[in-house]
C-alpha cells in the first residue's frame, strides 16, 4: 500500500459505494460510527433522562473541543461548541464595543456571506465596516489588505481558505499586522479545518471559528469557536447565557458572573445530538491526521486540476499547491447545467454562481473516481 493510499477508511463511509462523492467542501460523508453514535445518545436519553446531564452532557461541549484541538493546533480546554459559525462570531464581536476610536470591522468582499450579513449588523453599535475590494474572484491583494488595517481596527474577520476559490490567505501575516496595530483576527477555519495543517495557537490566532459540516464530516449544528487562552479571561461577551455563569445551578439573577473559559463562552444548553454526531469525524480525521489526509488530497485535486488543463476548461482555483485547499473551481459553459448533469449521473459535486463547479475530494476518494467525474463532465460539457 502506498504511503498516502487512504483508500481502506472507504469502509467506514457508506455513501461512497453509491456514488461519486466530491462535495466534501460541503457536507464531507457520514462515518458509520456517526450512527453508533447517535443510537448512544438515544439510548443515554432513554435510559439515564436527566441524570444524563451529570453524566456527561454538561460537559460534552468541552469535551468535544478537546478532540479537534489537536486538528486546530491548539491546547485543550481553549474550544466551545456553538451552533453555528455565525453565532461563534457573534458571540466574538459581543466581546467588543464599537463606539470609541477602534471602531472599523475590515474584511474582503470574498468572505462568506454570513460574515457580511452578521457584522453589517454591528453598524446600529457604532461599527464601521471596510470592505477591502480583492482584484478577482479568486484571491485577496494581501499587501492591500494589510494596509487596511491599522490603529482605527477592531476586527478582521478573514476566512483561511475561501469558500468560492478555495485559496489559502495569508493568516499568519494578516494577525501580524493586526497585532502591531492592536487589532483582533477572527479566523474562519470552515474550509480548512480537516483537510489543510494548521497551528493556530503558534500562529498566535485570537479566535478561530468553524463547523463540522464539511472536512470534519462531523454533520450539522456543531459549530466551534477557539479564543487564544491568553486573551479569554479578559474577555466578557454580551451574547451569553447561564451555561456561561460560573456557577450555572445557583441561577443567580443579574449580572453574571463569568465562569472559565472555554464555558464563559458558551450561551445555553449544549446542542448534545449535534455533538454526539460530531464525534466520530474528528476521531477519523485526527487518527488519520491532516498532514496525510493534505498529501491525498494534494495528489486528488491535481489529478483534477491536470484532467481540466488539457481539457481547456477554466480554472477558479489557485494551481500552486501552496496556494490551494482542498477543492477545485472549475468553470465551463452552462456550468449550472452540467452540474445538475453531474449530479444525476452519479457525481455529487456543486455549482457556485460567479465561482463554477466546485468538487472536493477527500481521504475517501480514489484517482478511479476522479478519472470517472472527469470523464462524466467531458461527455456533459460535449454533448453527449
Ligand atoms: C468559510 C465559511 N464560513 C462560514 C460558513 C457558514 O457557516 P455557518 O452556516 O456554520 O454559519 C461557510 C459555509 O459554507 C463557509 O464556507
Amino acid at each position: 500500500m502506498a504511503v498516502n493510499d487512504l483508500s481502506s477508511w472507504r469502509a467506514e463511509f457508506p455513501i461512497v459505494d453509491t456514488c461519486t462523492y466530491l462535495v466534501s467542501h460541503s457536507l464531507g460523508a457520514m462515518p458509520r460510527r456517526t450512527a453508533t453514535y447517535l443510537q448512544e445518545f438515544a439510548a443515554t436519553w432513554s435510559s439515564r433522562g436527566v441524570r444524563a446531564w451529570h453524566e456527561g452532557w454538561w460537559e460534552i461541549g468541552r469535551d468535544t473541543g478537546n478532540l479537534l484541538a489537536p486538528v486546530l493546533g491548539v491546547a485543550p480546554n481553549s474550544i466551545s461548541m456553538h451552533q453555528n459559525v455565525t453565532v461563534a462570531q457573534a458571540i466574538v464581536a459581543s466581546c467588543f464595543s464599537f463606539d470609541g476610536p477602534r471602531r472599523r470591522i475590515v474584511m474582503s468582499d470574498l468572505e462568506f456571506p454570513s460574515n457580511h450579513y452578521l457584522f453589517e449588523g454591528f453598524r446600529r453599535y457604532g461599527a464601521e465596516i471596510v470592505y477591502v475590494p480583492a482584484p478577482d474572484a479568486m484571491r485577496l491583494d494581501l499587501q492591500q489588505f494589510l494596509d487596511a488595517i491599522d490603529e482605527r481596527t477592531a476586527l478582521v474577520p478573514l476566512s483561511l481558505v475561501l469558500f468560492k476559490s478555495a485559496a489559502i490567505t495569508d493568516a499568519r501575516a494578516v494577525i501580524e499586522k493586526a497585532h502591531r496595530v492592536g487589532a483582533h483576527v477572527i479566523l474562519d477555519v470552515y474550509q480548512a479545518a480537516g483537510t489543510v495543517p494548521m497551528a493556530l495557537a503558534e500562529w498566535k490566532t485570537d479566535f478561530a471559528v468553524g463547523g463540522s459540516v464539511k472536512w470534519l464530516c462531523g454533520g450539522p449544528g456543531a459549530g466551534y469557536l477557539y479564543v487564544r487562552p491568553d486573551l479569554a479571561g479578559r474577555l466578557q461577551p454580551s451574547l451569553v447565557g447561564w451555561a456561561a455563569h460560573a456557577s450555572p445551578f445557583d441561577f443567580a439573577t443579574g449580572p453574571i458572573r463569568y465562569a472559565a473559559s472555554p464555558e464563559r463562552f458558551q450561551s445555553g444548553t449544549p446542542n448534545v445530538p449535534s455533538l454526539y454526531s460530531a464525534r466520530a469525524g474528528y476521531e477519523i480525521v485526527a487518527e488519520i491526521g491532516v498532514p496525510a489526509i493534505r498529501e491525498r488530497s494534494l495528489a486528488l485535486t491535481r489529478r483534477i486540476i491536470d484532467r481540466a488543463a488539457s481539457a481547456g476548461y477554466r480554472l477558479n482555483t489557485p494551481l500552486d499547491d501552496r496556494e490551494r485547499g482542498g477543492s477545485v473551481i472549475l468553470d465551463v459553459p452552462d456550468a449550472s447545467t452540467v452540474a445538475d448533469g453531474l449530479i444525476q449521473r452519479g457525481v455529487i459535486v456543486d455549482y457556485r454562481p460567479g465561482a463554477g463547479i466546485r468538487m472536493a475530494p477527500h481521504f475517501y476518494n480514489t484517482e478511479a473516481e476522479i478519472d470517472h467525474a472527469m470523464d462524466i463532465l467531458s461527455e456533459l460539457v460535449s454533448g453527449r
